[in-house]
């Protein structure tokens, strides 16, 4: 069982959120603005991004290494947002490590079969999230009549990092790997990266405002506080406090991060998993 830190209640505890480097940041976003009293310990593995090119087994590696490390202080739930570690690692997570623990799959996955009417959805990724399967794996379980297209969309990253989110460049990259998809004509797209919500607005231009952009941030959200509601977890005391992480240079992390998070990021912390 979770180790109460001494004299904390376990609802006082943080959420420990993780991703590769800085696109968790855009769960966290939404987190804070549902549940602004959690407290929370944000880290970001920069020293090993991107994960999206990397295998399974290197992936869950670092994701273990990851959560004992929020485990060590005293997370009382733990968010997986990144979605190729989600995909890879999770099943393994949830049999290691002792805390509640989510990912970010499945709630975007609802999400996708309740809002699609034509029964076609399509998936966009890193190259190990759709090599996994995860997203139509768990869009079947929901409704197996759903038809899934998949592309994996590797130069959106280094795109976004770079900060070129709307122009002539970003949307001829986002016509080209989308072209497929909006072939088949499916009426609805899973943002299955967390750094594509900061592409949202240039994909919807994109592909047509008919198309029903799923970011699965907001929802993921919501599956937390459900979560921690029904664990009796919730904090309803006091201002949640952030705490920062990450594995290599903290200052271009703080630079960039609040591009992702929307507000400012400050005494970003460099540790060693
Ligand atoms: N965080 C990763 C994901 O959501 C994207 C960046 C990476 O490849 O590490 O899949």
């Amino acid at each position: 069982m979770q180790e109460k830190q001494k004299n904390v209640p376990v609802n006082k505890a943080p959420i420990g959120i993780f991703d590769s480097g800085l696109g968790g940041l855009t769960v966290m976003s939404a987190i804070t603005k549902l549940m602004p009293k959690e407290n929370i310990i944000y880290f970001g593995d920069t020293a090993h991004v991107p994960y999206g090119s990397k295998s399974k087994k290197v992936v869950t590696n670092f994701a273990l290494g990851i959560s004992k490390f929020l485990v060590k202080n005293n997370v009382k739930f733990i968010v997986v947002a990144c979605n190729t570690a989600s995909a890879f690692s999770l099943d393994t997570l949830k049999k290691v490590i002792k805390v509640p623990i989510i990912g970010v799959i499945t709630a975007g996955s609802v999400m996708a079969a309740i809002s699609t009417k034509n029964d076609k959805v399509a998936v966009i990724g890193t190259e190990g999230t759709i090599k996994s399967n995860a997203y139509t794996k768990e869009i079947k379980k929901y409704n197996k009549k759903i038809q899934c297209f998949s592309q994996a969309c590797p130069l959106f990253v280094p795109l976004v990092e770079e900060g070129w989110l709307d122009n002539k460049v970003t949307e001829q990259v986002i016509k080209i790997y989308l072209s497929n998809i909006i072939s088949k004509k499916a009426d609805t797209v899973i943002l299955g990266c967390t750094h594509y919500p900061l592409l949202k607005n240039t994909i919807q231009k994109v592909v047509g405002k008919n198309i029903n952009i799923i970011d699965s941030a907001t929802a993921v959200a919501y599956e937390v506080n459900n979560l921690l509601k029904e664990k009796n977890l919730t904090n309803n005391k006091g201002k949640g406090s952030y705490s920062f992480y990450v594995s290599d240079s903290p200052e271009k992390f703080q630079k960039l991060g609040s591009k992702f998070f929307s507000k400012k990021i400050i005494n970003v912390k460099k540790v060693e998993i």
